[in-house]
């Protein structure tokens, strides 16, 4: 069996976070600078090394070994819990496949998406795996299914996920999406540049989605307002991508921010970088993600790009990344 790899994107949503939890519209996109990879090859002999787990009743699971040098892991499969999203990933390509009884194979996986920051590192490496391990094992499956396995990978990660994540990592365009509703990728007439900034802290994304839903059980009718403004927000952002108008997201941006603090998901690290943004050029910039820490994004102009990038460096960014939103996938990262 030859080796087969595969990768996928970040991502960064651009409107609608936390809303998108609650029915509302969310626009994100890929960002290909930074991408997970997983690659898998048959193993010629079947020689247990001695960190191999013992034998047990998921016997039939320890010929496939799963490597993350990234974070220091080297286990066979019986060996990870099923609830470890990379187990996971695997074991549902296994299902979905009907595969009994695995062959001799080792899944590596690496990352160069900045964990925990809100740019979609979860999705991205399960999205990797699903389409390696399905290549290998002869059946490539559909980006749909394989969008869908992610989510369900997703929900580990996050308890309750809108689907946003897995969707534009899994088709690595950008998209409109609508819990419920057919997913829309959205063609860009004009591209247009962004800057990244990490603060290099983070809260997990499943503790600020359930820190949200219990301010809107305890407030519903305030909370809900602000999931429909955001939800607005996006509606009115969509056609200007579409028609070519994205030098106009920029108070869109904003206003979105601003209602992102009002639902409590800011820090002071990410007002920071906003700040430091709009006072070097951006002609918007907003949280982007789960919030609390994470990533912000700037909406630039291409000339102000590198400008706006070295004041998030000074402002504490932990790192930055310039990257093109449409048809010239490029930029520094
Ligand atoms: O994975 P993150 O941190 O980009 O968060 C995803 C966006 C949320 O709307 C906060 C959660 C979700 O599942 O859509």
């Amino acid at each position: 069996m030859p080796a087969f790899t595969a990768s996928a994107p970040g991502k960064i949503i651009l409107f609608g976070e936390h809303a998108v939890v609650y029915g509302q519209p969310a626009i994100a996109a890929p960002v290909s600078q930074v991408r997970a990879r997983a690659y898998v090859f048959a193993r010629v002999t079947e020689t247990r090394g001695a960190w191999e787990a013992p034998y047990t009743d998921r016997a039939d699971l320890s010929p496939v070994l799963v490597e993350a040098p990234d974070i220091g892991l080297c286990s066979s499969l019986a060996g990870l819990h099923p609830d470890h999203p990379l187990a996971r990933a695997i074991l549902l390509v296994f299902e979905a496949l009907q595969v009994v009884r695995p062959p001799a194979c080792t899944v590596c996986v690496s990352s160069t998406i900045p964990l925990a920051a809100g740019m979609g590192s979860g999705a991205a490496v399960s999205v990797a795996v699903i389409r390696a391990l399905s290549a290998f094992l002869g059946h490539p499956l559909p980006l749909e299914q394989v969008s869908k396995m992610a989510f369900e990978v997703e929900k580990i990660h996050h308890g309750t996920p809108s689907g946003i994540d897995n969707s534009v990592v899994a088709f690595a365009k950008p998209v409109y999406y609508q819990r419920g509703q057919p997913l829309a990728t959205l063609k860009l007439p004009v591209s247009f540049q962004i800057v990244i900034g990490d603060t290099g802290c983070s809260t997990p994304t499943g503790e600020v989605v359930g820190d949200v839903r219990r301010r809107w059980q305890v407030d519903p009718s305030n909370y809900e307002a602000l999931f429909a403004a955001i939800g607005e927000i996006a509606r009115q952002a969509r056609p200007l991508i579409e028609s070519g108008s994205p030098h106009k997201l920029g108070p869109l941006l904003d206003h979105n921010h601003a209602l992102l603090t009002q639902l409590g998901v800011s820090s002071p690290q990410l007002e920071t970088l906003v700040d430091a943004a709009r006072r070097s050029g951006a002609l918007g910039a907003k949280l982007s993600g789960g919030g609390r820490g994470g990533a912000m994004l700037a909406l630039v102009q291409e000339q102000d790009s590198r400008r706006v990038a070295t004041a998030l460096q000074e402002a504490g960014a932990s790192r930055v990344i310039e990257t093109t939103v449409g048809k010239k996938a490029r930029g520094r990262s």
